[in-house]
């Protein structure tokens, strides 16, 4: 009979988790901890937020901060990861911000910031993390992408654009790496009432508009994204590569 829990298990695997002092990188950190996994937890700055994920992950998770916009604080982030946990066999690129700003209205100052944290800290991440993937012939990229990669909010164009391009990026590395054992995929979430929505959220007509798009006729919880990612993450997911997974109540539909 086939050993599922095997399958899933994440036991011995070492993981960097972006942006998972709060939200949905929380809930994964947690989710791939409880997999077996020894979790990096990271933010922006270093905060009770962040050392209240990592007390409440255990399996002797550790607590990185740094801002994604600096380029030198990328690179300490890798090397902290590497050196606290002895390598990383798991990335999960969770950490992003969005900037309401119109077509019409876009600002230098907050695409710059966008593109910087949101793209070129995944590629920078992966550059200093993937060799040893493929030194040790086992790895996992997990993006997380956005149901805007499909269904774009008119509110915030650059921040659904640079979804899209970091789901191009793991497509194009998920070939790249499928013959080193390296799987690169994206996990692209719905609507999900976290910190950087929740102001947005009290408007009840937006809330109206945006439960009439799912299906399923209610928001996603940070939980919700555990199943997919453990499983993408796991040995269960070996044979998937450059897929984006919604996981978004069918808003996609
Ligand atoms: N919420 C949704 O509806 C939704 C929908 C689709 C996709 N997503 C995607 O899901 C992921 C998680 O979203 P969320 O809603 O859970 O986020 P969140 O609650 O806003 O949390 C953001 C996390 O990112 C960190 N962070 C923010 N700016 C950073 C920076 N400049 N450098 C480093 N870290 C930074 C924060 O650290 P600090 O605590 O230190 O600030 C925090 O850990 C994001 O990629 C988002 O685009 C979210």
């Amino acid at each position: 009979m086939v050993d599922l829990k095997a399958l899933f298990s994440l036991t011995g695997k070492r993981v960097l988790v972006t942006g998972s002092s709060r939200g949905i990188g929380r809930a994964l950190a947690s989710g791939l901890a409880a997999a077996g996994a020894r979790v990096a937890l990271h933010g922006a700055t270093a905060s009770q937020a962040l050392d209240g994920a990592v007390a409440e992950v255990g399996n002797g998770a550790i607590a990185i901060a740094g801002d994604l916009a600096t380029i030198q604080a990328v690179d300490a982030i890798a090397e902290q990861a590497l050196s606290a946990l002895g390598g990383v066999d798991i990335l999960v690129l969770n950490a992003s911000i969005e900037v309401r700003e119109a077509w019409d209205a876009i600002s230098h100052d907050a695409f710059a910031r966008q593109v910087a944290v949101n793209l070129e800290a995944s590629t920078r991440l992966i550059s200093a993390l993937a060799p040893g993937m493929v030194d040790r012939r086992w790895g996992r990229i997990l993006g997380i992408g956005s149901i805007q990669e499909v269904k774009e909010s008119p509110a915030m164009p650059v921040y659904a654009g640079l979804k899209a391009a970091q789901t191009s990026l793991m497509r194009n590395l998920a070939r790249q790496f499928a013959a080193s054992g390296i799987t690169c995929n994206t996990l692209a979430p719905g609507v999900v009432e976290t910190d950087r929505n929740r102001q947005a959220l009290t408007d009840a007509a937006l809330r109206e508009r945006l439960t009439r798009q799912i299906p399923m006729a209610h928001f996603g919880e940070a939980d919700d994204f555990i199943g997919a990612a453990v499983f993408l993450c796991s040995d269960a997911g070996r044979y998937v590569t450059g897929v984006r997974l919604l996981v978004d109540g069918g808003m996609h539909l």
